[in-house]
């Protein structure tokens, strides 16, 4: 008796944990999304064909740095030769200056690492 109880008790939270991660997920992005509108909007589109003040962000993760066509990036981030992984959009969010000096970007520094995440999980909705 107590073993069903107890199977079944497992079986529901098994079944509990696969929307409440999508939820997570979804509410990750969203909360990025706002970071994004307040830390990031000002310099770069979301659009796929725009560059504004900073390069379009479409597609940025996992793609190399300075690959946008027709956007004017600084010898620093030409010469980078580092790719948009995961771990250096963290570390360019936590300090870009650290990560490429002499960047043309301005100075970013998102000192929550909750705030990262989230800003990442919202950089994987653009593509
Ligand atoms: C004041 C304008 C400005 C703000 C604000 C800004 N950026 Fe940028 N960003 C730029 C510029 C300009 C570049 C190009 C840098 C270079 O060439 O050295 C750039 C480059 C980048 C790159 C490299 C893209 C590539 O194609 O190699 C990423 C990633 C990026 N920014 C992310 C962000 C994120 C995320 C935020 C918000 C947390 C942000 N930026 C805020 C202006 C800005």
């Amino acid at each position: 008796m107590k073993t069903i109880l107890l199977a079944s008790l497992a079986l529901s939270s098994a079944l509990a944990v696969v929307p409440a991660a999508q939820a997570d997920e979804k509410a990750m992005e969203a909360a990025g999304r706002q970071l994004f509108a307040h830390h990031c909007t000002a310099c770069h589109s979301l659009d796929s064909s725009e560059n504004a003040f900073g390069p379009s962000l479409f597609g940025v993760v996992d793609r190399p740095a300075a690959s946008v066509p027709r956007f004017a990036y600084s010898k620093a981030m030409q010469a980078s030769g580092i790719t948009w992984t995961e771990d250096n959009l963290r570390k360019w969010i936590t300090d870009n200056e650290a990560l490429v000096p002499g960047t043309r970007m301005r100075h970013v520094a998102i000192a929550d690492p909750a705030e990262r995440d989230y800003l990442i999980s919202f950089l994987h909705t653009l593509r």
